[in-house]
């Protein structure tokens, strides 16, 4: 399987910070915010990966982590032109993914969990998609899910009046049949191709899966106070040693 991290859009719930220098290159506590989501998937024996990184600061990207070898990693790079939206951006995965199945996690999430088990779990699945649930204060900046009977009932993206307080954590795992929804989907009401419509294609289908996360989850893009509670996390972590 292959790894995915998702470093575009113009991250302007963190400007003036962003404003010349992009969101997944901030420091979470020691390390660039970027290397929690690429250090996850590392754990999970996942070490082929794709970036995909807006236009402005893909070389950056590569000045930082250059091949990825001194990750032990294989970094490959992939460029958004426009932030069209999460499954916009992992639409040009495409070609680097050739036809297996993938691991996609965004980079401003930061996981303190081991996915490994997660992980495997979804490789013996003959196909489908697989995510993580997270109960939060503020499930309103997120996508929300509605379970019943052990099953997601439904996911609604940032709604208004919760249902529920689990959010859909930024790691996703999919088949390779993502790219054919992916090519059908429309633009939402913020113009943009939305990975929760993808989630909810394979949730019609009967084929979406999901995990609790146990440990903290740090969606750091969202604001100021969860880049600030990421660092604080990171820093009372295993993850501060990486
Ligand atoms: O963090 C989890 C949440 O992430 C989920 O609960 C939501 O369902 C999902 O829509 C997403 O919400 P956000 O509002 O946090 O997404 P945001 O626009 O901040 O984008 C998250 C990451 O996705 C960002 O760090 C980089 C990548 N991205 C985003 C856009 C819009 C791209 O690579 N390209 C894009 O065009």
């Amino acid at each position: 399987m292959k790894g995915v991290v998702l470093a575009g859009g113009t991250g302007s719930r963190l400007n003036p910070c962003t404003k010349i220098t992009n969101k997944h290159l901030l420091p979470v506590y020691n390390k660039p915010m970027i290397y929690y989501p690429l250090f996850s998937l590392r754990k999970a024996g996942l070490n082929n990966i794709l970036i995909v990184s807006g236009k402005g600061h893909s070389g950056d990207f590569l000045e930082l982590l250059g091949s990825g070898s001194r990750l032990g990693m294989k970094i490959s790079y992939e460029v958004q032109e426009k932030p069209g939206g999460i499954a916009e951006a992992l639409g040009l995965a495409e070609n680097f993914v050739n036809k297996e199945k993938i691991v996609v996690i965004l980079g401003d999430n930061i996981i303190e969990d081991d996915i490994s088990d997660a992980v495997e779990n979804f490789e013996s699945m003959p196909s489908g998609a697989k995510i993580f649930l997270k109960s939060v204060k503020n499930p309103e900046c997120y996508g929300v899910a509605e379970i019943e009977d052990d099953k997601i009932k439904s996911i609604v993206e940032k709604p208004k009046n919760p249902k529920t307080n689990l959010a859909v954590v930024g790691c996703y795992m999919y088949d390779p049949k993502v790219f054919d929804i992916i090519k059908n989907l429309s633009p939402s009401e913020r113009n943009e191709l939305e990975i929760t419509d993808v989630n909810n294609f394979y949730l019609k289908n009967g084929e979406l899966k999901f995990e609790m996360l146990k440990g903290f989850w740090g969606d750091c893009g969202e604001s100021f106070d969860s880049l600030l509670e990421s660092s604080k996390l990171v820093k009372n972590s295993h993850l501060a040693s990486l």
